[in-house]
């Protein structure tokens, strides 16, 4: 099997986890390096984070950290989502890998300049590192395959009543990313709230009783626990969409749309508009994921998991 070669960028936080466990669980994604992005947390702690999610995995590919800061707007950090370390919930071994002395830009820009075919980035946090390697190597766009990401919404919101949290930190980022002309595969809250983990699905999970299993489903209570708080009743695994959308499309229901993101506005700055009716003549410049089969998606998840306890 001909494995996807892809770059994983986030903002670690329990969902980035999570989709960074299903991509090497899959054992179908040529995972070929890790960058951090701030959203969720500082850039420090995001990377801390993001290499002691590796180590855990056993993920030992190149490894760098990302800008200090969105490109233009100030920084917006979510601790009342994922805890004041950004990953609060089990303990997580030390960082075992290196990280690199380059920066998150100069990374992606070497391993998409020696990457025989095109790669597929997967960015889960604001889009801040993308759009500083599209507008510093724009020759490089067509060593991208495709960018999936999580973020946005084409209905509402979840930090403000208009904008997704990713979006919002670094709209000005998603900007440059929705105009790049670069395949677009957009996981938003559209389809990601329907992406539910319910409390008897992280039983299943734990039951699988490798590490990565029992830290999983400690992570999807932790994750749980505010969700639960907001009415929802399991835990929305926004990131983790976008990486199953590659590795299993059939279970998505997708469209085609032209979607222009807000920078500026009052009330709506950081909105993926999508333009449903037309009205602006443009071709689509993404895939707006709108829904997914719930049980596959749980089934891919545990599939990936129960591979961390073989061998
Ligand atoms: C997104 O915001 C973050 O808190 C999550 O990690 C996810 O990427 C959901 O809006
Ligand atoms: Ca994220």
């Amino acid at each position: 099997m001909r494995k996807i070669p892809v770059i994983l960028d986030g903002d670690p936080g329990h969902d980035d986890a999570i989709a960074w466990v299903l991509a090497k669980g899959s054992q179908q994604m040529n995972i070929l390096g890790v960058t951090s992005v701030c959203g969720n947390q500082t850039i420090e702690k995001t990377t801390y984070n993001a290499r002691r999610i590796c180590t855990l995995i056993g993920l030992d590919v190149p490894m760098a950290m990302g800008r200090l800061r969105p490109l233009i707007s100030a920084p917006i950090i979510a601790p009342t989502v994922h805890g004041e370390s950004g990953l609060d919930g089990p303990a997580l071994p030390e960082p075992a890998y290196p990280l690199l002395e380059m920066d998150a830009v100069s990374l992606m820009a070497k391993l998409l300049e020696e990457s025989e075919e095109p790669v597929t980035l997967i960015p889960t946090g604001p889009l801040t590192n993308v759009a500083a390697l599209l507008l510093a190597y724009p020759e490089l766009k067509a060593k991208i395959a495709r960018i999936s990401l999580m973020g946005g919404g084409v209905q509402y919101g979840n930090w403000t009543p208009a904008a997704e949290f990713n979006i919002l930190v670094d709209p000005e980022a998603a900007d440059v990313v929705f105009s790049s002309g670069i395949p677009i595969i957009m996981a938003g809250l559209d389809v990601t709230e329907k992406a539910m983990i319910f409390p008897e699905d992280f039983e299943r999970i734990r039951a699988l009783g490798n590490p990565v299993a029992v830290i999983v489903a400690e992570w999807l209570e932790f994750f749980y626990q505010f969700h639960r708080g907001l009415g929802y009743e399991g835990a929305p695994v926004h990131d983790a969409v976008a990486v199953a959308a590659l590795l299993k499309p059939e279970i998505m229901e997708s469209q085609d749309l032209y979607v222009q993101v807000e920078t500026a506005g009052e009330f709506c700055k950081g909105a993926t508009v999508a333009d449903f009716n037309g009205v602006l003549g443009k071709a689509p410049n993404a895939k707006v994921l709108m829904g997914i089969d719930r049980q596959a998606f749980v089934d891919l998840l545990v599939e990936a998991i129960e591979t961390y306890g073989e061998g």
